[in-house]
């Protein structure tokens, strides 16, 4: 498919001029990073509804198993363990010690922390065996793959035919963002284009991919499936 267009930023409102703050500016004073927005961010990463929008779309059953790629602190991983069942399973992979560290540490306070698997891993080289993933999440983590067609490549061979996939980035461009900065965000990484072409070499069937919001929050979305 042709993936939409998917804009780095969006600018709501009016026109600048020399007089008026940018759209930006409006939509986002500059501040300065206060205790109390470390406090929001902390809270962010430990738990959001970004993270919560993004598997209720996937929307889970009783008995599948899913998939967590780049989990960091676990926030769509412990909802998701809620949401599959005694028979179902999250694997929750991440490559950084101290994010693992703080999902294992979450774990034994949750009813459903059987369900948890935690690994050590990225998403190039999946510790799951061939066909066994219903569903995929990957949140914040298409900027960081070093090789899309690897992951691509990889969820290729783990998830079922039937299966789901969806990656989420939030776009903190974009003014409407909660944790906007009037400085433009230029990550490094791999852009959700590349993605979209990788999984597309990869058989996968691109069914969207678009800026919309999750959770409140504006980001950039891929859907994808397999063939049944
Ligand atoms: C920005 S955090 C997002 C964490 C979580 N998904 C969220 O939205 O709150 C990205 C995570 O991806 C992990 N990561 C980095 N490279 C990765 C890779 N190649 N495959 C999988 N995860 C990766 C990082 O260690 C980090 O914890």
């Amino acid at each position: 498919m042709e993936p939409d267009p998917i804009p780095s930023t969006a600018a709501p409102g009016k026109a600048p001029s020399s007089r008026e703050p940018s759209a930006a500016e409006a939509a986002s004073p500059p501040r300065r990073t206060s205790p109390a927005d470390m406090v929001r961010f902390a809270k962010h990463l430990w738990s959001s509804e970004v993270n919560r929008a993004a598997v209720d779309r996937l929307a889970p059953e009783n008995g599948e198993h899913l998939l967590d790629l780049g989990a960091g602190l676990g926030p769509a991983s412990f909802h998701a363990a809620a949401r599959v069942g005694a028979l179902g399973s999250v694997t929750a992979i991440d490559p950084s010690r101290f994010m693992r560290a703080v999902m294992f540490a979450r774990r034994p306070f949750r009813s459903n922390r059987r369900r948890i698997r935690i690994r050590d891993a990225v998403a190039e080289a999946l510790p799951v065996a061939d066909r066994s993933i219903d569903a995929v999440v990957g949140l914040n983590v298409v900027h960081l793959l070093a090789d899309p067609e690897s992951s691509a490549s990889e969820l290729a061979r783990v998830v079922r035919p039937g299966g789901r996939i969806l990656f989420v980035e939030e776009d903190i461009d974009d003014p409407g963002h909660v944790f906007h900065q009037p400085t433009p965000h230029s990550p490094d990484g791999p852009g959700l284009d590349e993605l979209v072409t990788a999984l597309e070499r990869g058989g996968f069937d691109v069914e969207t991919a678009h800026h919309t919001h999750f959770g409140g929050q504006p980001v950039n979305t891929i859907t994808a499936a397999t063939g049944r």
